[in-house]
């Protein structure tokens, strides 16, 4: 008896595997894709979760295939993973309905005999707002398809996104892209995501006043976006409710008579919002708020429909992550028009979402000083964090743990990873180092973003310190002078995982961090040991242990080096 159960387990083992297998084989070869792990939103590629620890290239860079020949193992040694490169309509279909992907596959080759992934960049209809990367059939034909008027009449070189025959082009094209990758990419999942167009949005203008926009613009908001907007009441983003609500709140109605007014006729758009002639308090005010909210809102409206469009047709032929990246409203760029209205903005994600339902993601191209008050901005309604442009010097190395650290990123991405500059430890692209830390953790922040026990920190000169709560301590991130020259450096950074009770693993440079205790049942909270070290393959290797000065007389950790370091801590309450 005992013997046929022995048996007959086994059976139902082997059995529960062998089902068990096109399951995980269907995992493994899915296309890559988001998916909500626990916590956070990851990637998911050849069936489990990545990091884009990315790199932006120059914006010609991936024009020649010989050019970037070299490139690609330089990109290696900074411990990049994923390569974002151009592919522009111009380069693929110079002929109408005649494509052409030799580019497309030299970049997907290289990039494999590299060990590389690639996010391409789809650059269509537009690039920072102008249209110059469609092709000389498309552009020189304005009678099919139209440019922008401003208010004076003057034609823009930025194709108008109320044309329908643009539209279909532009999708007709990345659908055909689309298609071409899963031909040669759709097992090997070298490509991972799209970016759909770049920095999409209206300049020198605050709206299109083409005729047809100015028709568009006296009809009624559009059913859809009303029904979305009225299903989303409660969720939508707070600084574009109260636009809605401050004009009354209506569920239908003109773009005027829903938003408000737009901009005043005869104001001329300056290149840069500069003070003087603002005051400087509204220098400071007028970046964070919507502008002449109406064109903005109408313009969002008209790129997320055309941009969904194409989405759309692009995720029918191959269905991976899209994503839309934003130029994003500046101190010095406040009033729409001064950065491209109508783009992926934080203040009119709710427009997009309406309109470009298909979109995975949208991205902000974060360059300014205000990192975390932009990545909370773009982490509001689920969007999962992907940036795709930054800097990749010693603020964006610290800027990329607080990213994957405090706001779940999906990936990071200096722009000109290319650039000839040297990657000195604070030179322009000192971020490899931070790359390097970032592979070493890479399972361990995958598992910790899924169960919600990680955090991260940035320090600047305005941000010079940053309180965190995780793990039942309050963590007080602060910079960690150079003992040699009692100064702070220029900017830090930190990754830290709750491992524990009373336990984290810390990375990163030039931070100190203190810990405290306010639960009633705590006493003083000390450091019961500090160890340095690194982890090969998953496996802890430790290194110095840390007392004295390194962990300030017991009173906190700190990470002072000119180097990245990791740092296990343990905790007790006396
Ligand atoms: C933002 C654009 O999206 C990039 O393609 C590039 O032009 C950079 N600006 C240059 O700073």
């Amino acid at each position: 008896m005992k013997i046929i159960m022995k048996k007959l387990r086994t059976l139902i083992l082997v059995f529960a595997f062998v089902c068990s297998m096109p399951l995980v084989y269907a995992q493994v070869n899915s296309p890559p894709h988001l998916s909500k792990e626990g916590a956070a939103t990851q990637l998911i590629v050849d069936g489990k979760p990545f990091l884009v620890l990315g790199g932006e290239l120059h914006n010609s860079s991936s024009s020649s295939l010989e050019y970037m020949e070299p490139i690609w193992p330089r990109l290696t040694a900074m411990h990049v993973n994923t390569v974002l490169t151009p592919v522009s309509w111009e380069l693929i279909e110079s002929q109408e309905g005649k494509f052409d992907f030799t580019l497309v596959d030299g970049l997907i080759q290289q990039a494999r005999r590299n060990e590389l992934r690639i996010a391409f960049l789809w650059f269509g209809s537009w690039k920072n707002g102008v249209s110059t990367y469609p092709p000389v059939w498309v552009k020189t034909d304005s009678a099919r398809f139209p440019h922008m008027k401003d208010e004076a009449g003057h034609t823009l070189e930025i194709l108008s996104p109320l044309s329908a025959a643009t539209r279909d082009a532009d999708a007709k094209a990345f659908a055909a892209l689309m298609r071409h990758i899963r031909e040669v990419d759709g097992q090997n999942h070298t490509v991972l995501m799209m970016q759909v167009e770049n920095e999409v949005g209206v300049l020198g203008e605050s709206r299109d006043r083409s005729a047809a926009a100015n028709e568009a613009f006296g009809k009624p908001v559009p059913a859809e976006l009303m029904q979305y907007l009225q299903k989303h009441k409660n969720t939508l983003i707070p600084e574009f409710r109260k636009v809605w609500e401050d004009a009354g709140g209506k569920t239908s109605g003109t773009w005027e008579q829903v938003f408000g007014p737009g901009k005043p006729k005869g104001v001329a758009i300056p290149v840069r919002t500069l003070s003087p002639p603002m005051t400087p308090e509204e220098h400071e005010t007028a970046w964070r708020k919507l502008y002449w909210s109406v064109d903005e809102i109408f313009m969002a409206w008209q790129y997320a429909r055309f941009v969904g469009q194409v989405v759309q047709a692009g995720k029918a032929e191959y269905n991976i992550p899209m994503y839309v990246n934003a130029w994003l409203q500046q101190r010095d760029h406040a009033w729409p028009g001064t950065y491209p209205s109508g783009g992926p903005l934080p203040q009119v994600m709710d427009v997009w979402r309406a309109g470009a339902p298909g979109l995975d993601m949208l991205s902000p191209d974060l360059y300014v000083q205000e990192f975390d008050e932009l990545a909370t901005r773009y982490t509001r309604s689920s969007n999962p964090l992907f940036i795709p442009e930054s800097a990749g010097d010693a603020r964006g190395a610290a800027n990329v743990l607080a990213a994957f650290g405090q706001y779940n990123a999906i990936g990071y991405s200096p722009f000109g990873i290319d650039g000839t500059q040297t990657a000195g430890p604070d030179g322009p692209m000192a971020i490899g180092k931070a790359y390097e830390l970032l592979a070493q953790l890479w399972p361990m922040i995958l598992a910790h973003q899924e169960k919600g026990t990680i955090a991260g920190a940035s320090l600047d000169k305005d941000h010079p310190t940053k309180k965190i709560e995780l793990g039942n301590y309050t963590l007080t991130v602060s910079f960690a002078r150079f003992w040699w020259t009692g100064q702070n450096p220029d900017y830090a950074g930190a990754i830290i995982m709750s491992s524990g009770e009373g336990e984290y693993v810390i990375a990163g440079k030039g931070v100190s961090v203190v810990f405290s205790c306010d639960r009633p049942e705590c006493g003083a909270t000390g450091i019961a040991s500090d160890e340095e070290g690194t982890f090969a393959g998953g496996a802890w290797i430790p290194g110095r242990r840390l007392n004295g000065d390194e962990i300030m007389s017991g009173n906190g950790v700190r990470l002072a080096g000119e180097n990245y370091s990791i740092q296990k801590v343990k905790l007790y309450q006396y």
